[in-house]
């Protein structure tokens, strides 16, 4: 296997040479407890300790967040390195010196424009900053001070101002040695007929959209007084992807918050964090998306929706209610009555009136159920038997008993309905969509559409945490399965050194790990190692579960390489060699043999 960066070999090196108890033990307080290290999880908030480190595997893995890896993991989400700086961080600590580094010529180009494309950024925040107090700025900080802004808050957010001149950025910029296209991708210029080559922002204060990290990878941009359009900003481009970033999260991430306070605007997170509520991000000028709530799920148990009251803001925020239920991270709305958004509430009522306001923030089952009935009329019984009907239809969907049974309590209270009458509606409402025990509400509305695809993946992960844990397995299997049975890229790559280590008798899942590059791999090849296998009671039934699984995964590889035959030149002998297999295993017995 070979990395973009550095060989295979220097990779192991460094990470045989850290151990991870002791790197992870600076940041964390570990404990030793049987075999494993225990601590808080420094990726979640907790109170008990679920964040576990194996000397022995040496991974790590928290039973509350399933945050995993091995030691550059960590190092990749706790510092936000990349694999590269996690890397040379453990060799400089070890005294390892590395080779220079190789880069494959496209790896390289990608990287290079990524960081220049970061720094074209970072020179316009620096232009922007300045240009605000300089003379020509005096109008923006004007503004910023009428918002009530202080010196403070807008060094905190590195807040600008774009001149009216409309193409002093594009000649600094250029002075600076930066070409055209670069400034252009970066989406800091535009060029049209009139104006020529100019500036994307002028006449604007700025907002610099940074990422976790702190990197600038964006602007936001509002016009001086009643232009359109109010708030201009910087498009997508190949460091700036709106759909899994969130405004002021870099300084949200770290305020150990049990909750995130997500709302639409730029001056409501700003607002929110100079009245102390530095636990407020906000979506990027575009709704919020899956992406964005997975995000959240890292940093928070909750979501506290603040959202401007008037109408637009209400259907943003049952769309963001959504969301949240997909990715099942729970969510309560704000009231901001009878301010339109944050800020507003903020400077009319103070700090301590909204810290009420966010204490009694609405469920947003209840909220949601609160805009439904303005559609109907109460007073009338047609009307209100449809309301009705709509409140079964909407519990109906949720899975588990004692949260409906919850609801169902909690609105007849609310709505003065009789129980039994709700329960009945219940029930017929679930008869009548041809299900009485209601469907399993999917995570997310893409795994909804691949529901099939995951239970395929999640054989290929069973079958590999079998191997890790009962390598002795592997003799009685290994005629029949391969790596080519595996059709999770990932999962093959995690088979084929799996395979390989427990032929040599030396398993070694922390370096199997530093095989991948990038945090959401890493984090998938730690999974294997992380899934306790099912507490199977009896010898019998483990082997039984455990020929299930070896039937399952061949016999998913045999359907993928079915339906390759034609387009796939190697498919025909996986086919016929998937076909004799699977008979064969179903005629096998594995032996689990005690030790
Ligand atoms: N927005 C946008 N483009 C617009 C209007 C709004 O991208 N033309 C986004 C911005 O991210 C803005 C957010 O939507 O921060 C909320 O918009 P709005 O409620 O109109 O603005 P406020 O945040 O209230 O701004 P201000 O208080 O400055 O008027
Ligand atoms: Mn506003």
């Amino acid at each position: 296997m070979n990395h973009t960066y550095y060989q295979d070999d220097i990779v192991e090196k460094v990470r045989s040479s850290s151990d991870i108890v002791e790197v992870i033990g600076r940041y964390v307080k570990l404990q030793k407890k049987g075999s494993s290290y225990f601590g808080l999880c420094p990726f979640h908030n907790e109170k008990s300790p679920s964040f576990s480190v194996s000397q022995q595997k040496q991974m790590y893995y928290c039973f509350g967040c399933q945050a995993g890896g091995n030691v550059f993991t960590f190092l990749m989400e706790y510092e936000n390195l990349s694999f590269p700086e996690a890397i040379k961080m453990l060799a400089e600590r070890a005294g390892i010196e590395l080779p220079e580094v190789e880069y494959s010529e496209e790896a390289k180009r990608a990287k290079d424009r990524r960081s220049k494309l970061m720094e074209v950024n970072r020179e316009a925040a620096k232009y922007f900053y300045y240009q605000l107090r300089s003379p020509q700025g005096q109008k923006g900080l004007d503004y910023f001070r009428s918002r009530q802004l202080t010196e403070e808050t807008m060094k905190q957010f590195g807040l600008g101002f774009s001149n009216v001149t409309s193409d002093d950025l594009v000649k600094y910029l250029k002075s600076k040695g930066y070409e055209d296209d670069l400034i252009m991708e970066a989406g800091l210029a535009s060029f049209d007929e009139r104006y020529g080559f100019h500036d994307k922002f002028w006449n604007r204060v700025m907002f610099p959209i940074q990422d976790v990290s702190n990197k600038v990878i964006g602007f936001g941009g509002r016009v001086m007084g009643d232009g359109k359009p109010k708030y201009l900003n910087s498009p997508e481009t190949p460091i700036f992807d709106k759909s899994r970033n969130l405004y002021g999260l870099n300084f949200a991430r770290s305020s150990r918050s049990k909750y995130v306070i997500l709302c639409e605007g730029y001056m409501d997170v700003i607002a929110m964090h100079q009245a102390g509520f530095n636990m407020a991000v906000a979506s990027l000028g575009t709704a919020f998306t899956a992406g964005q709530a997975n995000l959240l799920r890292r940093y928070a148990e909750e979501v506290i929706l603040a959202y401007d009251s008037d109408e637009a803001g209400t259907k943003a925020a049952l769309r963001a209610i959504e969301i949240l239920n997909e990715v099942d991270l729970p969510g309560r709305v704000l009231s901001l009555e009878p301010f339109k958004d944050p800020d507003e509430f903020i400077k009319n009522r103070g700090k301590d009136a909204f810290l009420e306001r966010i204490n009694s923030a609405r469920n947003s089952f209840f909220f949601e159920l609160d805009v439904l009935s303005r559609n109907y009329d109460l007073e009338d019984p047609e009307s209100k038997t449809r309301f009705h009907k709509e409140i079964a239809k909407k519990i109906c969907s949720f899975n588990e008993e004692v949260k409906r049974d919850n609801y169902i309590e909690a609105v007849c209270d609310k709505y003065g309905i009789g129980p039994e009458a709700l329960r009945k509606l219940i029930s017929s409402y679930a008869m009548k969509t041809g299900d009485a025990t209601p469907v399993e509400r999917p995570r997310s509305g893409i795994v909804s559409k691949n529901a099939e695809g995951e239970g395929k993946k999640n054989v290929q992960r069973l079958f590999l945490t079998w191997m890790a844990e009962e390598p002795r397995l592997y003799a009685a299997v290994k005629k029949y399965v391969s790596p080519d049975d595996f059709t999770e890229e990932i999962f093959r790559k995690v088979a084929t050194e799996l395979f390989r280590q427990i032929d040599d008798d030396c398993i070694n899942p922390a370096a199997i790990i530093s095989m991948f590059g990038d945090e959401e791999s890493q984090r998938s090849a730690a999974s294997v190692f992380n899934a306790r296998l099912e507490s199977v009671n009896s010898r019998q039934e483990k082997e039984k579960a455990f020929h299930d699984i070896l039937y399952s995964l061949k016999k998913n590889s045999y359907d993928y390489y079915s339906s390759k035959l034609g387009s796939d030149v190697d498919a025909l002998k996986q086919v016929i060699d998937g076909k004799k297999a699977l008979e064969e295993i179903n005629k096998i017995h594995i032996t689990l043999e005690e030790d």
